[in-house]
């Protein structure tokens, strides 16, 4: 007696070739004509298209493959065949077929191949996710996440998770989520782990965190999301120059690794790669004063002193082929922490990298203030609780360094390399100020 077909991942049909193998997935989509059909079968790995004759199956068996509706789910038993003409160079010429759930026609599978707008598709996320749009995107995401880790991982940096719940604002407090729970505290969700960083980095020289944070972002932009995860870098005896070279590294190491790792997702997403091709070190570095030149030279009405909106983002990046990082913005505009500049108090050792093609801000970063009379006025300045930062001061009391890091939103990375206009999609399931659900 034959052995019983193997189980596989369509990914590894190739490695299969001239065997009957079994595959465990759902109907992507269905051709038919007379007595041959044609199920393209998606099992999360890849999607490939099956050959059902008629002539050669229990007659049961072929009606119930020509009748199937979208997403039912299904496994199949065939022989893999090259097909130099099929998408992944391989079909299955069917033999048997067993379905689990058919979606009845009562009640058809909500997403079809017609245009559906971006509201029922959100409401429908939970589905979604298997077109091979969002399928492509989150692959991307995966890898980049994936090649972070594998930089810090690989470069001497130790992986220190930082906490949630945090009773001090890292951002500024206008972004702040409160959590009434904790007793005689206020206690929020965190917008960046960066706090906690400087005393690991203290602790262990260089170390990263990645995790979610939240900003109660007001702002329905298409670069805002109230939850979103962030790799923040930081580095003891650091200063705002080891800052930009890491933050170049390591964008210049995930974009290779994308273009090594998911030519297929990009293929599927038709992202011009030639433009993240070139995205190689040097990056360009300017001045805030150069890009307040630039966006005046553009017909902005910015002035010395003012911040960034999305749309000056889009007007300066557009200038580059890859990443630029602008550095030494007004200490007014930045966080309490920024070290400002001794040979120019007005402007602080903050930096942030802006990706090109229009995507704006990915990174922000910078040296941090290391004195501690100095740190004391600025908590002060900015009416921050100085109990809350006790801890955060004695940093500044026992072996103070200068030090640095940055934190680069994963979204707004995924977005820019996977090319989209909306960061909404590079998530799996989107928190943003008018979306809770799915
Ligand atoms: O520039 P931000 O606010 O910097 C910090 O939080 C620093 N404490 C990080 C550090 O130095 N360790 O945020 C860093 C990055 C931004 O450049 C952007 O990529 C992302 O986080 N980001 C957001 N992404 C999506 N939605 C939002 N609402 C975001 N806010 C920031
Ligand atoms: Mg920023």
């Amino acid at each position: 007696m034959a052995d019983s077909p193997v189980i596989i991942r369509v990914s590894d049909a190739g490695k299969h070739a001239g065997e009957s193998v079994v595959i465990r997935g759902w109907l992507y989509n269905l051709r038919r004509s007379g007595k041959i059909a044609f199920p393209l079968v998606r099992d999360g790995s890849g999607i490939i298209q099956c050959v059902a004759v008629k002539s050669s199956l229990p007659e049961q068996v072929f009606e119930q493959i020509k009748d199937l509706t979208q997403e039912s789910s299904l496994t199949v038993t065939g022989k893999v065949r090259a097909e130099p003409r099929a998408p992944g160079g391989y079909e299955v010429d069917v033999e048997d077929c067993r379905v689990l759930q058919r979606v009845p026609e009562s009640e058809p599978y909500p997403i079809t191949p017609k245009d559906h707008g971006i509201d029922f598709l959100m409401d429908h996320r939970h589905l979604w996710l298997r077109s091979r749009r969002q399928h492509a995107i989150i692959r991307v995401r995966h890898q980049v996440i994936r090649a972070i880790r594998d930089y810090f991982d690989s470069n001497g940096f130790t992986l220190v998770d930082t906490p949630i719940f945090t009773p001090a604002a890292c951002e500024g407090t206008t972004t702040l989520f409160e959590v009434d729970y904790f007793e005689g505290e206020k206690v929020y969700l965190t917008q960046s782990g960066q706090l906690y960083n400087e005393a690991t980095a203290m602790a262990f020289g260089k170390t990263y965190c990645f995790g979610p944070t939240f900003r109660a972002e007001k702002s329905k932009t298409r670069r805002h999301l109230t939850e979103f995860w962030m790799v923040e870098p930081e580095m003891a005896y650091a200063t705002i120059e080891d800052v930009k070279n890491v933050a170049e590294e390591m964008i210049s190491f995930v974009v290779s690794r994308v273009l090594e790792n998911c030519r297929p997702e990009l293929a599927v997403l038709e992202r011009d790669v030639s433009k993240l091709e070139c995205v190689k070190a040097p990056f360009p570095r300017i001045t805030y004063d150069d890009a307040v030149k630039i966006l005046q030279k553009k017909g902005s009405e910015i002035q010395w002193g003012g911040d960034f909106g999305g749309t000056d983002e889009t007007l300066i990046c557009e200038e580059f082929d890859r990443p630029v990082m602008v550095d030494r913005y007004p200490t007014a505009v930045k966080a309490f922490y920024m070290q400002p500049d001794p040979e120019r108090p007005e402007v602080a050792l903050g930096v942030d990298v802006l990706a090109p093609e229009g995507h704006g801000e990915i990174v922000g970063g910078g040296q941090r203030i290391h004195d501690l009379d100095l740190l004391m006025s600025r908590i002060k300045e900015n009416n921050l609780p100085p109990e809350a930062f006790n801890w955060y001061i004695d940093l500044r009391r026992y072996g103070s360094v200068p030090h640095g890091g940055f934190g680069m939103g994963i979204e707004r990375c995924v977005g820019w390399l996977c090319g989209l206009e909306h960061v909404r999609e590079t998530i799996a399931f989107p928190r943003m100020i008018y979306r809770t659900r799915p």
